[in-house]
């Protein structure tokens, strides 16, 4: 959406803002594009550490970082220290062996069921076998165990981990469930199993180095409502809310373990930490969506701010429309309104919907204080 009319209208609206608010920051496009574009100062909010982790990683920073040297300084010392495992040359035999899927499959959960790699071995215990395999999982291990100390660039290396896990995961875009050796699924997991790691985390630092803010701005992982109180009337304000009934987490949660450094025990076919360990949204909930955006509009609207706020145009499974959202907004705002097709995600489908993708009417509403 941002090279579909989004972008545009935030350039306009961000000229006589002080500061950039992104309040549902999610994969952070928007907040690295604000940051990047805007010349202003970006605060990224989500209940997500990932979503925290990614924003912050370049809307902190008002200079480029030579991708080379943390190359140099972070990945080449993982590589070592993951070598270093008696556990490394097990893993490298069986991932290079021929063997049939379903095999590789139940000989991965074998091998990362025996849990006496190091404490350090977050992701070979959750999802070694799984989501990713044997060499995949103390690949990943040793890029956290090694992330710099310095904060900005400790930021950049956790944000390339996650980054590099979101393309490498053996499950279809979101990481409900991990594909199964079964027939139409084995070649996926197979292909996903056989990413390096490594390879994809250059890529991501590539990707994040290179950016960086205009003024140095925040991430937090927090509550948009909770934010939204203490904003102010120069502040313009991106909503990009949930759409979906289920909850964010049950789809990020290796992204969420990752961000976080720490699960306690997963559970069940998709590897999910325990319930209270999940963030849990009440836009996610058919019960509570109308009165959270309701009360995010209110407090927005009583705060004097400007807002865009981006939604599918028809109703969606959290019982939201971008029509009904726009009838709220008129009772508190001046608004102006601007519909365009877009494709957005299905989190996996649904019992009628099995694609990843679809296409769908978007709604950019600009919301101006009266
Ligand atoms: C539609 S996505 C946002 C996508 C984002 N604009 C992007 O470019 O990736 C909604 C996001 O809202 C977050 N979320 C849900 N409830 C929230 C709340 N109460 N406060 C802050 N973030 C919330 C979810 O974790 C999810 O990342």
């Amino acid at each position: 959406m941002l090279n579909n009319g989004l972008g545009e209208i935030l350039k306009t609206e961000a000229r006589s803002a002080s500061r950039i608010v992104d309040l549902f920051c999610g994969g952070a496009s928007v907040s690295w594009f604000a940051a990047a574009n805007l010349g202003k100062p970006v605060l990224a909010c989500d209940l997500q550490h990932y979503a925290a982790v990614l924003a912050g990683s370049v809307v902190k920073r008002t200079r480029p970082v030579q991708a080379p040297m943390i190359e140099e300084l972070w990945l080449s010392h993982a590589a070592q220290s993951r070598s270093r495992l008696k556990r490394w040359r097990q893993a490298k035999e069986l991932d290079s062996t021929k063997i049939r899927t379903e095999t590789w499959r139940r000989s991965a959960q074998e091998l990362c069921s025996l849990d006496t790699v190091t404490k350090s071995a977050l992701i070979w215990r959750c999802y070694g076998g799984h989501y990713f395999s044997p060499t995949q999982a103390l690949s990943f291990d040793a890029m956290l165990r090694t992330l710099p100390d310095d904060g900005e660039l400790r930021e950049i290396c956790l944000a390339a981990t996650i980054i590099a896990a979101s393309r490498c995961v053996a499950a279809p875009g979101h990481t409900a469930q991990p594909f199964k050796a079964t027939q139409t699924a084995a070649r996926y997991l197979r292909e996903a199993w056989v990413r390096n790691p490594f390879q994809y985390a250059r890529a991501a630092l590539d990707e994040i180095c290179p950016l960086y803010a205009s003024k140095p701005g925040g991430a937090e992982v927090a509550d948009a409502n909770q934010i939204a109180k203490n904003l102010k009337p120069d502040d313009m304000v991106f909503v990009d809310p949930p759409y979906s009934a289920v909850q964010y987490s049950r789809f990020y949660h290796v992204l969420e373990t990752i961000a976080r450094g720490a699960s306690s025990e997963v559970e069940g076919v998709g590897r999910y930490p325990p319930y209270k360990e999940r963030p849990n949204s009440c836009y996610s909930r058919k019960g509570g969506s109308r009165q959270a955006i309701h009360n995010l509009l209110c407090t927005l609207a009583a705060n004097g701010c400007t807002v865009v706020l981006t939604f599918p145009q028809a109703k969606c499974s959290n019982g939201l429309s971008g029509d009904e959202i726009e009838e709220m907004a008129r009772q508190l705002f001046y608004v102006r309104r601007r519909s365009v097709e877009t494709c957005f995600s299905t989190l996996g489908g649904n019992t009628k919907i099995r694609t990843a993708r679809k296409v769908s009417d978007e709604l950019i509403l600009v919301l101006k204080s009266r």
